[in-house]
């Protein structure tokens, strides 16, 4: 492992400064909420991350939940690398595509017809244009700390590292885009109903476990009360699965909770690491894209045969009998210990948050007071200990499949340890 000094790691982030917007390309990668100069990948190998000085870290963000096999796992890496050696790129269709297209219709059986884009903001932009397109109507209900992506129309009081700004949606974006993005409060009914009863809304579209504010569940029956109010007023239900499609179970939330989405957006694992997201539907709605239909969308790297190839990959590993049941019980090596301990644990399989100095929160309204001093403390303590959490007290935690079960353990020991010194 060739390692370089202190002075040319700091020389890597000021060379990134220079030519890249804070050095990054997407925000939270900065680290400016955990208020250090950032970590810069050099390679990764099953559960393990390496930084550009050597260090070795246990990655518990895992490319934001992207990976479920770790990094570089020797069949991703195969199938990426006999795609590239057939052609990286064609613009044209190709089989990995149909049969990655078959496989997300055989796990979600919500899905007759499914569009392959490059990432989880195309997805979920994509998905409602379409909805509009269908419905003819033009207002979307979304919840506060929710967070799908960065398209204009849903900068919108959104969770992830767009909470970290102090304005409630980005600048740049016109109150003419946003004004027919309605923002409710997760768990929220009455208001829901009467909004919808306008009969001018399009779609509600919500991650049915949010996790861009911390893991929040959805309060029981909640899923359930949201496919029917908006079947009642002719509105679509839009699963944004970008995290938990494939992760909480193999069909996903809807999987999960036995509810049916009108849309899914998939993301992150559905590329097996590689850029690529989905949307689809029932025929009758997805037939009203173009060429079909009058609703366009179009991609030069849409369904990216290479990205397709380890997306098949990876859930053709997935659909392992049992294999589901053994994450979360390899997660639970990280969870079980914390469970009923002073800090708040939300967990769903394998996607599990802390929120220091608050009790359990249901939305964002409450997750918003948590303690993110303390948290940045946490993260440091755990950093020096050689384990990389996500850089924000907003994020999910992702434990993979390959995750040593002795390490996660060695997670909650420390996790424990800094609890009892830092109360
Ligand atoms: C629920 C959800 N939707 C959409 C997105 C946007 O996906 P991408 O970052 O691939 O554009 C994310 C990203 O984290 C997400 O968590």
């Amino acid at each position: 492992m060739q390692t370089i000094g202190e002075e040319l790691i700091e020389g890597l982030y000021e060379r990134a400064c220079r030519c890249i917007p804070g050095g990054v390309n997407s925000p939270v990668r900065a680290f400016y909420e955990m208020e250090m100069p950032p970590l810069m990948a050099a390679r990764g190998l099953g559960p393990w991350m390496w930084d550009h000085q050597g260090r070795r870290y246990l990655d518990l963000c895992m490319s934001w939940g992207a990976l479920p096999f770790g990094h570089a796992h020797p069949a991703v890496v195969e199938a990426a690398c006999a795609q590239i050696c057939r052609g990286s790129s064609f613009g044209l269709a190709t089989e990995s595509e149909i049969r990655l297209a078959e496989k997300v219709c055989s796990h979600y059986p919500s899905i007759d017809k499914v569009r392959f884009v490059s990432s989880g903001t195309e997805a979920v932009m994509s998905a409602l244009r379409l909805a509009r397109g269908f419905t003819g109507r033009e207002q979307v209900i979304k919840f506060s700390g929710h967070y799908h992506g960065h398209s204009d129309a849903l900068l919108v009081r959104a969770g992830s590292s767009v909470s970290y700004l102090a304005e409630a949606s980005s600048r740049g974006v016109t109150q003419g885009t946003v004004q027919d993005t309605l923002t409710l409060s997760f768990g929220e009914r009455e208001e829901l109903e009467r909004l919808l009863a306008s009969e001018k809304v399009a779609a509600v579209i919500v991650e049915p476990v949010a996790a861009n504010m911390g893991v929040v569940p959805p309060a029981p029956g909640y899923l359930d009360f949201l496919r029917e109010v908006t079947r009642r007023y002719g509105t679509l239900l839009i699963f944004d699965e970008v995290i938990t499609g494939y992760r909480v179970a193999l069909g996903g939330a809807q999987e999960l909770y036995r509810v049916t989405a009108d849309l899914t957006c998939l993301g992150k694992i559905v590329g097996g690491g590689l850029p690529a997201a989905a949307f689809g539907g029932r025929e009758e709605i997805m037939d009203l894209l173009a060429p079909l239909g009058p609703v366009f969308q179009a991609g030069t790297l849409s369904g990216n045969p290479v990205a397709m190839e380890t997306g098949l990959v990876t859930l053709s590993m997935l659909e392992q009998p049992g294999i589901y049941e053994a994450w979360r019980q390899l997660a639970a090596r990280l969870t079980g210990p914390l469970r009923g301990g002073p800090i708040a644990l939300h967990e769903v399989g394998p996607l599990c948050s802390l929120f220091f100095g608050i009790q359990s929160p249901s939305c964002w309204e409450e997750v918003v007071k948590l303690d993110r001093d303390r948290y940045r403390r946490f993260f440091k303590f755990m950093l020096n200990n050689s384990i990389y959490l996500p850089p924000s007290a907003y994020e999910a935690w992702f434990p993979s499949l390959v995750h040593p079960p002795e390490e996660l353990d060695r997670v909650a020991d420390l996790v424990k340890e800094f609890i009892s010194t830092n109360s």
